[in-house]
């Protein structure tokens, strides 16, 4: 590509940056990647650690049940841990944490395999094996991560389940994944505040039966209740022989589960995004490799919460593979003032930092100030993702955060991506608002109804055209869900939910969701689970939300009710319903506004017409009406 002559506003790669990146020509690596996919993954591949080598690099005979690296026998934590300690990285840092109280942690390379192998052998005693299923839900501390890994080592499914999520949705995600055991923290900071994570779930435990064990670990030191016989608490198992270090990695197929990981889709419940051992490591390692150009001195941060898949593939395992020190931050940015990421740059030298333009609009609003009273010299690359960036954050972060001097990183992908996808590199020339072009070795395309691609600058449904390592595997539980959601409106095509553009240079604009899923600050959230918790009230016959435009947010939730007959709402009755709904789902998905109204607009078949209700509410024309009941 002749990049000298983009069209529109570029940013070209600063000379000092490409000169030492991994990738310094990214036309020759999509070239090679493009002539022999599978060759090139392959190669990728043999910089990690199989105890067998695969017998073949993709299986396509099943699809769109693809399988990858078939044959090959590894285990992502031993490429994670094990084989830093067996070289040159033993003592390098890991892990950094800071605790929104100013609580600190360090863990080497050797200490955090320590720990994970502790921690292994008390899930161990807790009788988790090979493939059972264990539920996280805790803070931003270190245990989450390495609890994430104690469970890979071991062979057994992690399942995270973000700690501001509530009751409900705890309790349906641990029913539907059948966990065994629950890791919790027995609080969480956040803003200066404790959020009491045991006592959410132990409401949710009483309405789910398949959790036999509760694994505490402190953090808060506050009182709690412990249930004997079901709850224990991980530092004093940890102080017994059974917790000692001796703990192989267990040898894993390249497919066998790693983890779950539950997202909202179109319809009804979350689902379970299931990711494998093998392809879901070659992805994860290659993708950060290449895109946030990890050096060997980098100090890399990643500020998403391990709870959503920005954490499991970029904070806990594509760091490690890539034998990263990574920082880890508990609390909320602003906490106790709007200058704590700022500070944290400078103190501990960061020198990537990666996270979503919701955050980086929140920050813009407290002024300049803030951060230009800090250092941020350490930073070379920055990061965004999570919802498209609008060019004034996008300047904004360039100029004052990256001081003019930082390549920003605008990844496009999905929980079900497992790893980026359409993405720059820092070799790359940048659009503000576009994540540039698919990453080497993927094909994607933008269709229109009919399934042929769009002309340039013309709005369609972005779609995935070739398998990659990282791909989701299927939904736990729900293989026909599998192709029916991604598989098939396109033959043979994956479907991501999104709309794009592409412009006359090849870059993607990413314009948002088209289906039922509404992002609020970055989190994906579905409204059937918001409708849910809507219509659990007593008061509420029936619910449909919808998400409208907000400057910060991104989007906020909106929400239509109609009220039981009888049903008499009192004066605070508005607040009790948003309350309702944060306690059931979480605090983000408290709708910014509730209407009660008479009725709402359905097809004839019942279902309801939310593209009416949104054009409603914005003052546009609801289009075409034919299939409306009324
Ligand atoms: O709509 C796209 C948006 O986030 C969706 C995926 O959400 P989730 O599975 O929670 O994963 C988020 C983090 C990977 C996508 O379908 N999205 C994600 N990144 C971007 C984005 N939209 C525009 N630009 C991005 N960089």
């Amino acid at each position: 590509m002749a990049e000298k002559n983009l069209s529109g506003d570029v940013y070209y790669p600063p000379n000092g940056i490409v000169k030492n990146a991994h990738i310094k020509d990214w036309d020759e690596l999509n070239a090679r990647a493009h002539d022999d996919y599978q060759g090139f993954w392959a190669s990728i591949a043999e910089e990690l650690h199989w105890y067998k080598k695969w017998d073949a690099v993709l299986d396509d005979s099943g699809k769109p049940f693809y399988k990858w690296f078939v044959g090959g026998r590894t285990n992502i934590v031993h490429s994670c841990l094990d084989r830093h300690t067996e070289g040159a990285h033993r003592n390098k840092l890991a892990l950094i944490w800071e605790g929104e109280d100013g609580a600190f942690q360090s863990y080497s390379y050797f200490a955090l395999l320590r720990e994970t192998k502790r921690f292994a052998n008390v899930l161990k005693s807790l009788g988790v094996r090979k493939g059972d299923r264990v539920t996280l839900y805790m803070g931003r501390i270190p245990e989450l991560a390495i609890g994430m890994l104690a469970c890979a080592r071991i062979g057994a499914m992690h399942s995270v389940v973000y700690g501001g999520f509530s009751v409900e949705a705890l309790h349906e995600r641990l029913e539907d994944s059948h966990s065994k055991v629950l890791i919790v923290s027995d609080g969480a900071y956040q803003r200066g505040k404790i959020v009491p994570l045991k006592d959410i779930a132990d409401e949710a435990l009483q309405r789910a039966a398949t959790v036999e064990s509760v694994l505490v670990v402190r953090r808060t030191g506050e009182p709690i209740n412990m249930e004997s016989g079901r709850d224990m608490w991980y530092h004093e198992l940890a102080k017994l022989p059974i917790a000692n270090v001796d703990c192989p990695c267990e040898e894993m197929d390249a497919e066998d589960p790693l983890f779950l990981l539950y997202t909202s889709g179109t319809t009804g419940k979350p689902k379970a995004i299931l990711h494998t051992h093998g392809g879901y490591m070659v992805g994860t390692y290659a993708t950060l490799k290449y895109v946030f150009d990890i050096q060997e001195q980098d100090r890399y941060w990643c500020a998403a919460d391990p709870g959503w898949i920005t954490g499991h593939s970029y904070i806990v395992y594509g760091p490690l593979l890539n034998g990263a020190t990574n920082f880890m931050y508990e609390g909320a940015p602003t906490y106790p003032y709007p200058n704590r990421w700022w500070q944290m740059i400078e103190k501990y030298g960061i020198n990537i930092l990666y996270t979503a333009p919701t955050a980086i609009r929140g920050l813009m609003r407290f002024g300049e100030n803030w951060p230009n009273r800090h250092d941020l010299s350490s930073l070379r690359l920055l990061g965004s993702v999570g919802e498209p960036i609008n060019p004034e954050a996008w300047k904004w972060y360039h100029r004052v955060i990256g001081g003019g001097r930082c390549p920003i990183m605008d990844t496009w992908w999905q929980t079900e991506t497992g790893m980026f996808m359409i993405t720059p590199m820092p070799c790359v020339a940048l659009k503000p608002g576009s994540g540039t072009r698919p990453f080497p070795g993927i094909e994607m395309d933008i269709y229109n109804e009919e399934g042929k691609p769009v002309g340039a600058n013309e709005e369609g449904y972005l779609v995935i055209k070739t398998p990659w390592p990282a791909m989701l595997r299927t939904i736990y539980g729900d293989p026909d869900r599998y192709v029916e959601q991604y598989w098939s409106k396109y033959e043979g095509v994956y479907m991501t939910g999104d709309s794009a553009k592409r412009d006359e240079d090849g870059y993607y604009w990413v314009i948002g969701r088209v289906d039922d899923v509404i992002k609020v600050s970055g989190y994906r959230l579905g409204t059937a689970e918001i409708e849910s918790a809507l219509v659990s009230h007593h008061d509420i016959a029936e619910a449909a939300v919808i998400g409208l435009p907000h400057d910060v947010k991104g989007n906020v939730i909106h929400a239509f009710v109609i009220l039981r007959a009888g049903a008499a709402p009192g004066e605070h009755f508005i607040e009790e319903l948003r309350q309702h709904v944060g306690h059931e789902v979480g605090p983000i998905a408290k709708p910014e506004h509730i209407e009660i109204v008479d009725s709402l607009p359905k097809t004839r078949s019942g279902k309801i017409m939310r593209r009416v209700l949104k054009a409603q509410a914005l003052g546009e024309d609801p289009g075409n009406l034919s299939t409306l009941e009324e």
